[in-house]
Parts: structure tokens; C-alpha cells; sequence
């Protein structure tokens, strides 16, 4: 037996030898792997050439669920898309800036980083000689509270409170952004039916509504310290760049970890089976420009009731696979790799020599992002089609989510989203890299396998084209926040920075709020309420203190800050 196999062996290999003579390095097909046998994908789309469809959302569902809890990722798309449950852990501390040493009767805001809440630590108008109080908490049992995505304490009308406006108030973009106490109190009327304690959000840094000073958390100190001094419309101050440098603390992965999210009750208004009434809404916009304020009502009601049997679902109920590190697991394969190709790809050269060195380097670098996937039995055939890189780019794509197939049944309906939206990213991904690849073999530069003894210079300067419009186009589909950075890189008096509400931001234009036939009119506040007049005041401090670019606070840019005096944002 094993000498009929032997002698078949070499029969193939000599007939391989004999029909590819070019080949460099002979690879038998004797062994053949089969990919997962379980994934879900028809044949028909393992197709090189065939473009994500542009209605699918996969690779945003990716991305914003990356980015949660990111500071960098939801300053630059302040528009959030994700409501997700979650809970700070017991012993977390907590800070909350007044002018008197009173514990809020009822909700208020606490910061997770005392530069925050610092800012708020005012005196009363008129007894600026009296220093002003500043509260410390600790949590003393695991809070439940519900995140918000994106920018979403910044309070603007362009759609960084669309998500929460409508959970609360069933619609958006009819309220004050300033009239944030009527949506803490209606948060947390609506969250006690859930024991929720607070809701999440992000503006300069992470704050917390908290709904309950007396339940959950208590005083670590409530302390008299020197206040700031009085900088109404004075430039960038150092209190103003360090709540910025602690929200910059938390701009990559892992984010803001005092927060941890269940992903396995995450709501997104990126699923298209949850909120279709968007996929229209967003055809042709940019993804800055993407908000889910004129979601269907119906499409609110599912959302809303979705999120609320989430709420009282017991917990632990889900698959117990680990989303949020695999979705980090291929950002880290594939982030810099990409990155660095597209780099290569950019240098400018004439000379053919040169030219085909960068090519043969870009080569290897898409080697190394297919390397586990090189099946032995994969070899060009004299064809001219790439029929012979489906196996390759099927193994790439079905590996890291090989055999969940057999989870679906314990998988919430946010885990089944998570899985597709892994699928379809990676799928892309391992598309892309492929068809890069297997045009780099059929040009003769790949190092070990390829159709050709010399490569041709002119196929060479034509394939260099299509590999660039192939990885820009990826690139661009991805739009991964990794990638965004100051370029050249800060000095040691500098910090990375992405224009941050309200520095720089225009005045929202303000006055009686539109009419409202829904409800009652939502209460302007009577009377004195100094957390309100505290963050108008601020906003107003802030505004001025930067000139930016006259698109910067709709597309953000990254550029360098200086973390010492003078400031300038
Ligand atoms: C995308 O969605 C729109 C609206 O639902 C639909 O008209 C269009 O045919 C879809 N495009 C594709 C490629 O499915
Ligand atoms: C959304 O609704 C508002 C108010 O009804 C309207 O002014 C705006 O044009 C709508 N936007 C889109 C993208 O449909
Ligand atoms: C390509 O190089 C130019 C010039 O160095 C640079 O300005 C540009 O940002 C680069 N583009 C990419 C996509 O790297
Ligand atoms: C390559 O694959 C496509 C799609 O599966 C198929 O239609 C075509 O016939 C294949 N070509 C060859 C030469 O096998």
C-alpha cells in the first residue's frame, strides 16, 4: 500500500513537473484540507472579486463595538450607535464637583476621573473666597448601569444624544442638548424598572448619571479645596487640558475599564434586522454623518423592548464566548500589517529596480498575513482564473469563528449579530489580501510560489495600481480609529488630540425649544439648578478657546496639543 502510494506520489509530481515547469517550488496536492465544514456560506460567495454589499453593516457593527468605552474612537464619531448594559464593579471610585456640601438629593452627575469632576468644583456666585466641595465615592456593591456610545454627553443638536433621547422620550432632536436634567430624571424614572443605578456616557472624559446617592455607593470624603480660579472667557487652561489628558487615558483598547459591558445584551442601531428602517436614512451619507434620529417608530419600539427584556433577563445567559477579545485579536493580525502595506505601497519610485524590490516587499507582507492559511495543496494552476486561492481564502476567512455554528442555540440575538458582523469583516479582510496575494504570484514576486521564472516591470507597475485601489478600498471600508493618528508623531510637550466638545464647537443655536405634541412640554428649570448653570457655563468658557478648521468639530482631525503652558488646543 504505501508503496502504490509513494510511486502515485511521484507519478503526480512529475506530471506536475512536467504540465508547470514554471512553478518554482513544486507543491503536491496529495493532502487536501477541508475548511470548516459547518460554516454558513453559500459556495458562490467565496468569490475574489465579488464587493461587500453597501447596505450590509457588518464592518461598522465591527468597528463601533471595538471602539466601546474608547475615548479616541467616540471623539472622532461622536454620533453613538449602541446602547449596551453593563456594570462597575464594587470598590470603583467616583467624583462629583459642587459648590456646597450637600449629597444630591436626587440624580446627579459623577465623573470617573476627578479632573472632571473638578471642573464643576465652583463656588456659589458671590462667595468666591469659600473654596468649593468635592465628593468622593466608592462603590460598595457592582452598580447595573446602561452605556451609551459615541460622544454622548456632549451636548450638541448634530446627534451625540440621539440614542438616549430616544430610549427616554421615544424621539430625538426636539429637546434642549442643555436641558439635561428633565433626561436624567426620565432616565432614571425609566431605568428603577430595571434596578438600573446610572447610565454611561462620554464628553471630555467618562461621567456617570448616577441615580441613587444613597444607594450602591458611599462617601470616601467630601472635601472644602481650593476652587479654580474665576477663568470665565480666558484661554485653554491647565483644568481644561487635564480632563482632557484623563479622557486621552482611556482612548484605546481597552478603554475606560471601570465600566464592563455585556456585549451579549448590546443594542445596535447598525442591525439591520433590529432598526431597517435606517439602512435608507444612511445610503450615501458618510459614516460621520450617520444618526438614528429619523429611525421608524416601529423600529424604536423593537429597540426600546429589546434592551428592556435584555435589562431583566438573569445574567451569565449567553454563549460565554469572549466578543471583545476576538474582535482585538484581528484588529492586532491585520491593523498593522495593512498598514505598513499600504505604506509601502505609497513610497514613490521610478527605477524598475526599485519597483520591483518594494513590490517583492509588499509581497511578503501579504505572505505573513496569510501564512496559517497557505494550504500546501493550494497551487496556481495554468489557468488564468484564481479559483486555486478559494481554499486559502476560505480558510482566512471561517478560522476564527469555526464551528460557533454549533453555539447559535445558546447565543443571544446580540451575539448573533456580533458573530455575523465578524464573519462579513473578516471575510472582507481575507477577500481582499487573497486576490493582493495571488496577483502578486501570478506577477512572478512571490518569494516561494509563482507562475513565472522573471517578472514582467510593466505587469509589475500595473499590479502595483491595482493592489492600491484593492487596499484603499478596504482600508476605507474599515476605517479603523487605530489608523488615525498625529502624524508626525507629538513631542514630549505634547499630547495627540482630536477637537473634543465644547472647545472649539459653535454655539448651539438656542431659544424655545420646537414644539412638542407628543408630551407635555419637558419642564425648563425653575429656579436655581447649578449643575446646569455650572456645564453652560463652561461650554461657553470652553468654546472660544480654540480656532478650529472650519469643518474640525463635524470631521475631527487629529493634531498635536501642548500639555504644559501655554496652552492651545
Ligand atoms: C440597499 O437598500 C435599499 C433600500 O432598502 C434597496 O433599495 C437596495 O436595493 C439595497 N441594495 C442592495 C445592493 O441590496
Ligand atoms: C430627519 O428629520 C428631520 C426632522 O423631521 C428633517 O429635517 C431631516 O431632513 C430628516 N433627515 C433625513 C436624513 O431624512
Ligand atoms: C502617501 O504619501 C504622501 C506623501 O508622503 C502623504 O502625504 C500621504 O498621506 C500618503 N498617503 C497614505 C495613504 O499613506
Ligand atoms: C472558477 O469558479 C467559478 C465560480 O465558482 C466558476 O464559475 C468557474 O467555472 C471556475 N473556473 C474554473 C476554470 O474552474
Amino acid at each position: 500500500m504505501l508503496r502504490v502510494a509513494v510511486a502515485l506520489f511521484s507519478l503526480v509530481a512529475t506530471v506536475l513537473v512536467l504540465v508547470v515547469p514554471a512553478l518554482a517550488a513544486i507543491q503536491v496536492p496529495l493532502r487536501t484540507v477541508t475548511a470548516n465544514p459547518n460554516i454558513n456560506v453559500k459556495n458562490e460567495e467565496w468569490d475574489l472579486d465579488k464587493l461587500p454589499d453597501p447596505n450590509a453593516t457588518d464592518h461598522l457593527v465591527f468597528e463601533t463595538v471595538h471602539s466601546l468605552l474608547q475615548h479616541w474612537p467616540n471623539t472622532r464619531m461622536r454620533n453613538g450607535h449602541s446602547i449596551v448594559p453593563g456594570r462597575i464593579p464594587k470598590g470603583t471610585l467616583l467624583y462629583h464637583g459642587t459648590a456646597r456640601n450637600e449629597l444630591p438629593p436626587g440624580p446627579e452627575w459623577v465623573a470617573t476621573d476627578p479632573e472632571h469632576s473638578y471642573l464643576f468644583c465652583r463656588s456659589l456666585p458671590g462667595y468666591v473666597q469659600q473654596g468649593c466641595w468635592h465628593l468622593t465615592l466608592i462603590t460598595t456593591r457592582s452598580l447595573k448601569i446602561v452605556y451609551f456610545d459615541g460622544s454622548s454627553a456632549a451636548k450638541l443638536p448634530y446627534g451625540t444624544m440621539d440614542t438616549q433621547d430616544l430610549l427616554v422620550w421615544s424621539r430625538s432632536g426636539r429637546h434642549d442638548p442643555f436641558n439635561d436634567r428633565q433626561r436624567i430624571q426620565d432616565l432614571c424614572k425609566w431605568g428603577g424598572n430595571f434596578d438600573v443605578d446610572g447610565f454611561v456616557r462620554m464628553e471630555m472624559d467618562f461621567e456617570v448619571m448616577l441615580c441613587d446617592f444613597t444607594s450602591g455607593v458611599s462617601v470616601v470624603s467630601f472635601s472644602n479645596i481650593v476652587g479654580r480660579r474665576n477663568t470665565l472667557m480666558t484661554p485653554a487652561d491647565l483644568n481644561s487640558f487635564e480632563v482632557l489628558h484623563a479622557g486621552s487615558w482611556h482612548n484605546h483598547f481597552p478603554g475606560e475599564t471601570r465600566v464592563q459591558l455585556d456585549l451579549a445584551g448590546l443594542i445596535s442601531f447598525y442591525d439591520t434586522q433590529l432598526a431597517p428602517s435606517l439602512i435608507d436614512i444612511r445610503a450615501d451619507q458618510e459614516r460621520w454623518d450617520h444618526r438614528v434620529q429619523n429611525i421608524s417608530s416601529e423600529d424604536v419600539l423593537a429597540a426600546k423592548s429589546r434592551l428592556e427584556s435584555t435589562l431583566l433577563r438573569p445574567e451569565g445567559l449567553s454563549s460565554g464566548i469572549d466578543w471583545r477579545t476576538l474582535i482585538q485579536v484581528i484588529i492586532d493580525r491585520y491593523a498593522g500589517r495593512l498598514e505598513l502595506t499600504r505604506y509601502l505601497l505609497n513610497l514613490s519610485v521610478t527605477d524598475p529596480g526599485e519597483i520591483l524590490d518594494l513590490a517583492k516587499k509588499t509581497q511578503i507582507q501579504l505572505r505573513i498575513m496569510l501564512t496559517p492559511y497557505l494550504l500546501f495543496s493550494a497551487t496556481p494552476t495554468d489557468k488564468s482564473d484564481l479559483n486555486w486561492t478559494i481554499p486559502i481564502f476560505k480558510l482566512c476567512a471561517t478560522t476564527h469563528t469555526y464551528s460557533m455554528d454549533s453555539d447559535l442555540d445558546t447565543m443571544t440575538v446580540s451575539e448573533k449579530l456580533l458573530l455575523q458582523a465578524l464573519r462579513g469583516t473578516t471575510q472582507e479582510i481575507c477577500r481582499v489580501v487573497t486576490r493582493m496575494w495571488a496577483a502578486g504570484v501570478c506577477a512572478g514576486i512571490d518569494p516561494s510560489l509563482n507562475t513565472k521564472d522573471t517578472p514582467d516591470i510593466a505587469e509589475v507597475t500595473h499590479l502595483w495600481g491595482t493592489w492600491t485601489e484593492d487596499l484603499d478600498r478596504l482600508m476605507a471600508w474599515l476605517d479603523w480609529n487605530v489608523w488615525i493618528r498625529c502624524n508626525p508623531g507629538c513631542g514630549p510637550e505634547e499630547m495627540c488630540y482630536l477637537p473634543t466638545w465644547p472647545a472649539g464647537f459653535p454655539r448651539p443655536r438656542r431659544g424655545p425649544s420646537p414644539p412638542n405634541t407628543d408630551r407635555p412640554q419637558p419642564e425648563r428649570l425653575t429656579g436655581f439648578d447649578f449643575r446646569t448653570m455650572v456645564t453652560e457655563r463652561l461650554a461657553e468658557e470652553m468654546r472660544p478657546i480654540v480656532k478650529p478648521g472650519p469643518d474640525d468639530w463635524i470631521r475631527p482631525q487629529p493634531k498635536c496639543i501642548r500639555r504644559i503652558d501655554p496652552y492651545e488646543f
